[in-house]
Formats: structure tokens, sequence, C-alpha cells
């Protein structure tokens, strides 16, 4: 049985803490975070605490706060001789400061309420020995059938991946929202259009999947795009995105 602590309290800690108090090999032992009313809600399987100073031993602390903490939070498990890993896809190992360094990043979008199938979720893991990487192996397959061990210069450019294909094609879906409210039209009818778009990926290279007026140069569209966008921004973005995929697509064209 694999004790482990998790620090922190926000979207992935909650995740964690559910999946693993699921799992057989694992004892969630502890769950420390800053705020303890967010703390109630880790009550059930584990003991709580507030104070960092106080944390409990166990083989893997799980460091789940916001990037820019995860070295200050480090300190408090400086004197340990267990495994300290965090989980961003954007920090270096380094930034752990412990003698048995580790990453643990689980590559998907978690937020508090929404439960996640962890079973298809790539674990990401790194360490700086290989007794550590080998315990982060075993927990991560403990709720993962997908673990890869991916070095930190590898696993920041897999992060910058991850924006442009979660992060930027959702803020390009708010964009889709508003345009078809400002036409009193249902997002809605663009779901099946997103979904059929994700799903051709699947077998097919999004290169080869691209489609659109930019893709084919027709530029009578395009203007006719750009006539019917009121924000700068839009305006900004339409241009900028048309002018790439044209780019990626000229020797087609
Ligand atoms: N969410 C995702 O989709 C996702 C996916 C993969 C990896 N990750 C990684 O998971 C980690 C946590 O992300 P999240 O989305 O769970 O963030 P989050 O929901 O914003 O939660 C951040 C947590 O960090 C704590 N915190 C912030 N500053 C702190 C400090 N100085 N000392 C102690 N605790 C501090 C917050 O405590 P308070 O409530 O007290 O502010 C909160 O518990 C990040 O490293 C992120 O890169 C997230």
């Amino acid at each position: 049985m694999l004790k482990i602590v998790i620090l922190g309290t926000g979207n992935l800690a909650k995740q964690l803490y559910t999946t693993f108090s699921k799992a057989d090999s694992v004892d969630v032992v502890q769950v420390v975070g800053r705020n303890m009313k967010e703390l109630q809600q880790f009550s059930e399987y584990s003991t709580i605490s507030n104070d960092f100073g106080a944390i409990t031993d166990a083989d893997v602390y799980v460091i789940a706060v916001k990037d820019d903490a995860i070295s200050e939070v480090s300190q408090y498990l400086m004197d340990t001789n267990r495994i300290v890993a965090h989980t961003s896809g954007a920090i270096g190992l380094n930034a752990i400061k412990a003698t048995n360094k580790g990453v643990f990043y689980p590559l998907q979008t978690f937020t508090k309420d929404k439960a996640v199938d962890f079973s298809t979720v790539p674990f990401c893991v790194e360490a700086n020995d290989e007794k550590s990487l080998k315990t982060l192996k075993t927990l991560a397959t403990s709720i993962s059938e997908n673990v890869y061990q991916i070095d930190s210069e590898q696993r920041k450019k897999l992060h910058l991946a991850a924006v442009f294909v979660n992060n930027f094609t959702n803020y390009l879906y708010s964009v889709g929202e508003e345009l078809c409210l400002e036409e009193g039209l249902s997002f809605d009818l663009l779901k099946p259009l997103i979904m059929e778009t994700a799903s051709k990926i699947q077998t097919m290279s999004p290169k080869e999947a691209q489609t659109g007026p930019a893709r084919r140069n027709d530029i009578k569209s395009m203007e006719s795009h750009l006539m019917l966008l009121d924000k700068e921004e839009h305006i900004t973005l339409y241009k900028l995105l048309s002018q790439a995929i044209k780019q990626a697509h000229e020797k087609e064209l």
C-alpha cells in the first residue's frame, strides 16, 4: 500500500483525492491546504490540516498547488527522504526543494465538480532517481492505463501543445458562442461540428483534416466574414489564424 499526502485543495487535488481514495493500492493519509473550508471536502477518507508544518509521514507527497507556489510548498518537505512530486506541465523537476524529486503530471483538464475517468488520462512521470521513478510509475498505474516517462523539456513542450489544442480552441469556442448569441442562435448548433472535428483527428493528422475558407483561399468569403465582426480582437484573431492556415497550405493551393 502506497501512502500519499496531497498538498493543495484545488481542482486537481479534488480529482486526485476522489480517484486515489477508490484505488486499492493507495492510501491518501492526509490532505494539507491553506483553506480550512476547502479542506472539509477531503475529510471523508483522510486527515486534513491547514498547517504545512505538520505534514504526516508518507511514501509520496503530491504537490497540487498553483505553479508559482510549488517551490515554496516543497520547502516544507526539504528534510524528507520520501518522494516529493509536483503535478504541473509547465514547471521543471528542479523547482522541488527536496532530495527525491518527481513530477506526476496528468495531461487532462480538471475542474472540481466534473468527475474524470482517470483510466484513460496520460500520466507523464519524471524523477531524479530510478527508485523514485519506479514508485511514481506504480502510483500512476494504480489509476491510469497510460503512463509515460517524459523529461522536463519534453513535458514543457507537451504542455505548450496542450495550451494550443485545449485552452486556445476553448477560447475560440467562446467566440463562436458569442457570435451565435448575437443572432439569437443556440451554441448547440455548433456542437456536432465540434464533435466531428475532434473525432476526425483520431484517425487523420490535423493538417490533413483542415478545411475552411483560408484553407481554400476563398478571398470573398473571408472578406465578408471580416465585415461581420465588430470586436477588434476578433478581427485580429480571424486575420492571424487565416494567415497561418494559408501559409501552412500554400503549397497545395
Ligand atoms: N486543473 C487542471 O486542469 C490541471 C491539469 C494538469 C495539471 N494541473 C496542475 O495542478 C496544479 C494545481 O492546479 P489546479 O487547477 O488544481 O489549481 P487551483 O484549482 O487553482 O488550486 C490551486 C491550489 O493551490 C493553492 N495555493 C495557491 N498558492 C498557494 C501557496 N502560496 N501556498 C499553498 N497553497 C497555495 C490554493 O490554495 P487556496 O485555495 O488557499 O488559494 C489551491 O488549493 C498546478 O500545478 C497545475 O499546473 C492542473
